[in-house]
């Protein structure tokens, strides 16, 4: 009872972090990491792919399908995807723990439909990794290096990488890049590497960026910044390095203040 009263606190807290993008309600990065269970679209978007290639995209990432019972578990504390995945055997589902009119018809829990009999419909894919993946995590140490993947070496095709940093409450990141090397083109369609202000990739974008001109350096509004890295399956380049460090406020931070660079590249 009392720690369902804890959970339920947290969850209120973050619902405030919670948004809808694409048609598909998604919570926090870090929630979403839930367990090891982990929810997966196919690159060309919601709904595109057959129990093999959501297998084939588990698997790549060394990870394989969640099983019902995983999914279930990652439920329990706090994982909440709107959009319906294939898991383990043919099932499709999808974890819901905020209930809403429009997903999962109010109802809480692994919403179920089933073993499907025609396994080329379409539907996203409930990927299972117990382990850090590849790359990204959740940093909250003051100051660190992130690279991608490989580096210095070219990054491997396929990528999709989240770093979530996350300090104290009132401290602030000042994000440094110190290489940049991606594949360039015009509107970053292939592979970049996206900043957000935010605890997700949903709000607070800043930028895409690509090519190999050093990106200027970033400062957040608030104590939570995002990245997010994804390469295609065509050209690689060498990728980059960045550092963050915190940056102490001594009084309240203005909410009114803009982060200084909003240009895309
Ligand atoms: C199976 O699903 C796919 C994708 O929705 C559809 O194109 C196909 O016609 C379905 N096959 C059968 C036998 O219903």
């Amino acid at each position: 009872m009392f720690l369902s009263f804890i959970l339920l606190a947290v969850l209120w807290h973050e619902t405030e972090t919670w948004g809808l993008k694409n048609g598909i309600l998604h919570n926090s990065i870090w929630l979403e990491q839930a367990a090891g269970v982990y929810h997966r679209e196919s690159r060309k978007g919601k709904y595109q792919l057959t129990l093999k290639e959501a297998k084939v995209l588990c698997d790549y990432e060394g990870g394989h399908l969640a099983k019902y019972k995983q999914l279930e578990s990652a439920q329990r504390i706090g994982f909440h995807v709107c959009a319906a995945g294939w898991l383990a055997g043919g099932k499709v589902g999808y974890p819901i723990v905020k209930p809403g009119a429009n997903c999962g018809h109010g109802k809480t829990g692994v919403i179920d439909y089933g073993y499907r009999v025609n396994k080329s419909e379409l539907w996203d894919a409930y990927c299972y990794n117990p382990h850090a993946k590849q790359c990204g995590g959740v940093l909250t140490d003051p100051e660190r290096i992130i690279k991608s993947p490989n580096y210095p070496d070219e990054y491997e095709h396929q990528q999709i990488c989240y770093w979530h940093i996350r300090l104290k409450y009132k401290q602030r990141i000042h994000l440094r890049f110190l290489e940049f090397d991606v594949e360039d083109d015009p509107s970053c369609l292939s592979d970049y590497l996206e900043v957000y202000d935010s605890y997700d990739d949903m709000l607070g974008f800043v930028g895409r960026f690509c090519g190999n001109k050093l990106p200027s350096d970033i400062i957040s509004t608030g104590n939570v910044m995002t990245l997010k890295f994804l390469s295609d399956s065509s050209v690689t380049a060498k990728g980059f390095q960045l550092l963050y460090k915190v940056i102490i406020i001594p009084s309240a931070p203005d909410s009114t203040e803009k982060i200084e660079d909003t240009t895309h590249q």
